[in-house]
């Protein structure tokens, strides 16, 4: 079993100054790796110290996007016992202050142990880096989920498309369960614990639909409940990255977002990041360089841009 309580209180004593930023994206293919490599780009030009990981478990590709063909280690060899700590496994990409942590391939790296995941997320805070870009896997399993509770900022890819939104929602909801789920268990109520089970069903509960119901329900069975709920909702801020936009039509999207979140599970966005459709992302892969290097001065570098200086300002 998952000690979820180890991984709620484990940030909490990270001291060191590395900024841990997960790109998350529940939906397969909105762009995740495209913004991770580029942003890790777009950070080191500002002179920040910067890693990029590719943390997408068993399908990682960041190479690629970085346009780098071979490497020395992967993940592979950390979970492997092969090295001793993450640092050790930190490609050079020959760009100045930019590492890189290539993804490991094993069978069955998927679904890392909860231990190899704990000394991951340990080594991670070691690493002596002013950030550390974690491309995360799509989907909401935990091994996705935890990373993001860990991190100091999470990015949450989405595209303006109506599957990419309730992906998204799903996946927040997902998270905001486990954190609530984490924080009661310190209440030691049963009662309390069971009822957050019933309403993530909000086809058979549907009278727990929204958040402020749930907090007034947990609220009844236990007074001490509805405070702790509070408590967590207002630090799940993760900052949104609209991708793909092509109209102002697409400004919906972001409003839809948006309101899901509101009403029925209590949080907010921090901010709401846009990324343009541009051709040159596609130009760039193909040729195998990310877009900050081919094409500079096109529309998605200047976005990363704005990016990297939403997480440095
Ligand atoms: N702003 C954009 N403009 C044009 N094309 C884009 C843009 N963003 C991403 N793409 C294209 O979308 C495709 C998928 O992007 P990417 O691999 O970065 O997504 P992902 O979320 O990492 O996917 P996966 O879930 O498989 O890891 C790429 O081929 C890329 O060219
Ligand atoms: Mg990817």
């Amino acid at each position: 079993m998952e000690n979820a309580r180890g991984i709620e209180k484990f940030p909490m004593a990270n001291k060191n100054p590395v900024q841990i930023i997960a790109i998350i994206g529940p939906k397969g293919g909105v762009g995740k790796t495209s913004i991770s490599a580029n942003l890790a780009i777009s950070l080191s030009k500002l002179g920040k110290k910067v890693v990029a990981v590719d943390l997408d478990l068993g399908a990682s590709n960041l190479n690629t996007f970085l346009g780098i063909r071979t490497s020395k280690f992967t993940l592979d060899d950390f979970v492997l016992n092969k090295v001793g700590k993450l640092q050790d496994i930190v490609l050079e990409t020959g760009w100045d202050n930019m590492g890189f942590i290539c993804g490991g391939n094993i069978p069955g790296i998927a679904n890392l142990h909860y231990s190899k995941k704990m000394k991951l997320i340990r080594n991670l805070s070691l690493l002596e880096y002013d950030f550390a870009l974690l491309d995360l896997g799509a989907g909401a399993s935990y091994n996705v989920v935890d990373f993001v509770i860990i991190a100091q900022k999470s990015l949450l890819v989405t595209t303006p498309e109506i599957p990419s939104i309730l992906n998204t929602y799903s996946f927040l909801k997902t998270l905001v369960f486990r954190r609530v789920t984490m924080a009661l268990k310190e209440l030691g109520n049963q009662n309390v614990l069971d009822l957050i089970e019933q309403a993530r069903d909000v086809d058979k509960n549907p009278h727990l639909k929204k958040m402020d119901d749930l907090i007034k329900a947990a609220g009844i069975i236990d007074r001490r409940a509805s405070g702790v709920i509070k408590q967590i909702l207002p630090d799940i801020r993760p900052a949104m990255i609209l991708n793909r936009i092509r109209s102002n039509k697409d400004e919906k999207a972001c409003a839809a977002i948006e309101n899901l979140m509101q009403q029925y599970l209590g949080i907010e966005c921090s901010r709401i990041l846009r990324v343009h459709e541009d051709a040159s992302v596609g130009y760039a892969i193909a040729k195998m360089t990310p877009v900050m290097i081919d094409n500079p001065s096109s529309v998605f570098a200047k976005d990363i841009n704005d990016i990297a200086l939403f997480l440095t300002g």
